[in-house]
């Protein structure tokens, strides 16, 4: 009887102090502790021994395995810090992916934008989106009763404060603060009294452009024009100017790109018309250069309007305009 535990116990010495590594602890254990271990197996040879011995017997067995128990408690405790070194350090383990945000597809196109018209030798301007009537509407000859004011529904803060409708209150600033040549963009956002749907946000992003100097010419005006369409949609592109009617230009005109999914075909983009409205443009109007004490006698010059959310619609063919501010990761995961 005594010979089965002091064997036991023996063999469970030799093997912990042998023991160099946590990882061989497990092992260890079922060896001698686990359900079919040596422990258990020595409680199922009791039959084998007298009976009035067997009290006794289970008694002294019951004991061992406490005591080897308490032996693996302290074990453990020894290579504790072996473990948790050796977890920390696991090279093997795939690396973590920090998450990483990405640009919103209307702040890449307004870079793309930029970019464009920087190279052809325009400067960058800003304005505020907090306007006043003056830059907004006076300056750019569209008076109190104007009819024209009914083209814009205007968010307005005070009688006379309002966010602005549009970005030319930019084109104003700048004529002020600098003098002729001029040739700068002015990207930004602008609000509208809007019911939003597919088309339409109660803001949305403009790039105003305007070009003074000398002998300044609507030729010029189409060279640029074109050359951002061939740049920003391909050198297939096509460019066609419709008269129209903006107060703050004369002449003025609308311009359209032929359609970038079917190359002017017709399809159901371009509702079969082969072309897609992109914003205004024209000459700047004589009042215009007064307001902003430019001389209109001795300089001409151009200004356009562009949509940043259209072009940025059309460059990824998106069918809904709401779509870019609702922060929906799994849209904004796909730029
Ligand atoms: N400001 C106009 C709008 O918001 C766009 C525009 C049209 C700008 C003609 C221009 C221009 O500079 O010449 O609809």
């Amino acid at each position: 009887m005594n010979e089965i535990i002091e064997k036991i116990k023996d063999e469970f010495q030799k093997e912990a102090q042998a023991i160099k590594h946590w990882k061989d602890l497990e092992a260890f254990r079922v060896k001698f502790l686990g359900r079919k271990g040596l422990v258990s197996a020595a409680f199922e040879r009791i039959g084998e021994i007298p009976k009035e011995q067997r009290p006794l017997f289970g008694k002294a067995l019951n004991e061992l395995k406490k005591e080897l128990e308490n032996e693996y408690q302290k074990l453990l405790e020894t290579f504790k810090g072996q473990a948790e070194k050796t977890h920390r350090l696991d090279l093997t383990l795939p690396g973590r992916k920090p998450f990483a945000g990405g640009r919103h597809p209307l702040l890449k196109v307004a870079d793309e934008i930029k970019d464009i018209f920087r190279s052809l030798g325009f400067s960058i301007e800003d304005g505020p989106e907090i306007e006043n009537d003056f830059y907004n509407f006076e300056a750019l000859n569209i008076p109190k009763t104007h009819p024209a004011r009914d083209m814009q529904d205007t968010l307005y803060i005070t009688d006379d404060i309002l966010l602005r409708t549009h970005t030319s209150p930019v084109q104003i600033r700048v004529m002020k603060r600098q003098k002729p040549p001029i040739q700068m963009i002015a990207p930004g956002r602008v609000y509208r009294r809007d019911t939003p749907d597919a088309s339409h946000s109660p803001f949305f992003h403009q790039v105003e452009g305007l070009v003074v100097d000398k002998g300044i010419s609507f030729a010029d005006l189409k060279g640029v024009i074109q050359a951002f369409a061939h740049r920003m949609f391909g050198s297939d592109i096509k460019v066609r100017f419709r008269p129209s009617f903006f107060p703050f230009t004369e002449p003025s005109a609308e311009y359209d790109f032929s359609c970038v999914f079917c190359k002017g075909k017709g399809c159901r983009v371009c509702k079969n018309t082969g072309w897609m409205e992109i914003s205004g443009a024209g000459m700047v109007h004589p009042n215009v250069f007064k307001a902003a004490g430019v001389d209109p006698d001795v300089y001409t010059g151009y200004a356009f309007g562009m949509g940043i959310d259209r072009i940025a619609m059309i460059k990824y063919a998106i069918d809904d305009i709401r779509i870019f501010f609702e922060n929906d990761i799994r849209f904004l995961n796909q730029f």
